[in-house]
């Protein structure tokens, strides 16, 4: 599946711009293939609305902010963060504006340091994040960056607890260690929740990051599949030290994903060590991007068009919680449609290594 093929995805909220940049500069924001328009508005509140003005179709972002309302560039209407046209400049300053004069609003709300906006009807809330709202924690912003790679594909990477060992032998993996140790994987609802423990590499940065000494330690991580494109993960570290991972990957379009990771540590980290810990914390996110980025956008709802193994029970049942998403009225075709000619293709390079004589 693509995204774009799942119309039930507009109904969830997604992150597009950090609050701090969201300022009286009009910019611009694209989910699910749709632009819109998101800026700061009148006594700070931030509008959205769909990047297009109701008068001639101007681009909205390329407009501008004036005395707390946004300018469209094109006329110059302006309009109120609720989508009310507050101005038309070419009519009288008495005439009545016509009530059909608004922006294309959509839900925006700000939580995290993040502005989140709603394509559609929400079917739930903002995810509720625990430990990015409780003062124990510091809340650390660590990447909001587009990748060329498909949402799903990114989450799906967020819940495989199993690549570890591989794709970050070089940073915080062992592959000498592949093991997981006793995988639990628990599904409630569109919830999915794992606990396992493996071991860890003890880089000296990570040795610098966690307070640990030696090579090796074995961590602890609870890994939750918060909503479809939203990843929680407490990882426990033996000596109290609790990293707490978030992940959100709003779908830009079937190919574009912005992709956005933020932490919450309970060692109260001095601005140095918190540098260490984001420094890290990227150069791993860049060993999953470089991958991510060469898989195809396509997501396979069908058990068998992947093989499986024990330690992929979380991502199947990943894969089931989108199918049912994906039934939901949409225009998913069959897996086939796309891994036919994969398929074929690798048929045909085993039957021509098992009949070599055939080949005359
Ligand atoms: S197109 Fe926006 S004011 Fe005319
Ligand atoms: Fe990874």
């Amino acid at each position: 599946m693509l995204v774009s093929q799942v119309p039930a995805l507009k109904e969830y909220w997604y992150p597009v711009a950090y609050s701090a940049d969201v300022v009286q500069v009009p910019r611009p924001a694209r989910v699910l293939g749709e632009d819109y328009v998101i800026w700061r508005g009148r006594e700070g509140a931030v509008g959205a609305a769909v990047d297009e003005c109701p008068h001639r179709g101007s681009r909205l972002s390329q407009g501008w902010i004036e005395n707390g309302d946004l300018v469209c560039g094109y006329h110059g209407w302006a309009f109120a963060p609720s989508g009310a046209c507050t101005r038309i400049p070419q009519n009288d300053p008495e005439a009545p504006i016509p009530p059909r004069a608004r922006t294309l609003s959509v839900l925006v709300e700000e939580r995290y340091g993040l502005v989140w906006i709603c394509p559609g009807m929400p079917r739930e809330g903002i995810p509720a994040l625990p430990e990015a709202d409780d003062p124990q924690f510091v809340l650390i912003h660590e990447i909001m960056e587009v990748w060329r790679a498909s949402a799903p594909r990114v989450i799906d990477n967020a819940l495989d607890v199993s690549h570890l060992s591989w794709t970050h032998r070089n940073t915080i993996g062992d592959s000498a260690n592949p093991r997981m140790n006793n995988l639990k994987v628990e599904r409630d609802g569109q919830r999915l929740r794992s606990r396992v423990s493996y071991v860890s590499r003890l880089t000296a940065e990570q040795r610098e990051n966690t307070g640990l000494t030696g090579d090796f330690t074995t961590r602890v991580t609870n890994s939750e599949l918060v909503q479809p494109f939203v990843f929680r993960d407490v990882m426990e570290y033996e000596n109290g030290l609790r990293h707490v991972l978030f992940k959100t990957a709003t779908p830009v379009d079937d190919t574009h994903t912005l992709f956005c990771q933020f932490i919450a540590r309970n060692d109260n980290p001095d601005e140095a060590k918190k540098a260490g810990i984001v420094a890290l914390d990227r150069k791993i996110q860049s060993e999953d991007k470089e991958l991510l980025e060469q898989i195809r956008p396509e997501f396979p709802l069908e058990m068998q068009t992947e093989m499986h193994t024990r330690t992929d029970r979380m991502t199947v049942e990943y894969r089931r919680i989108l199918a049912e998403l994906a039934s939901e009225g949409s225009l998913v075709p069959p897996d086939h449609a796309w891994s036919r000619p994969f398929v074929d293709a690798a048929r045909a390079a085993a039957k021509a290594a098992t009949s070599p004589r055939e080949q005359g």
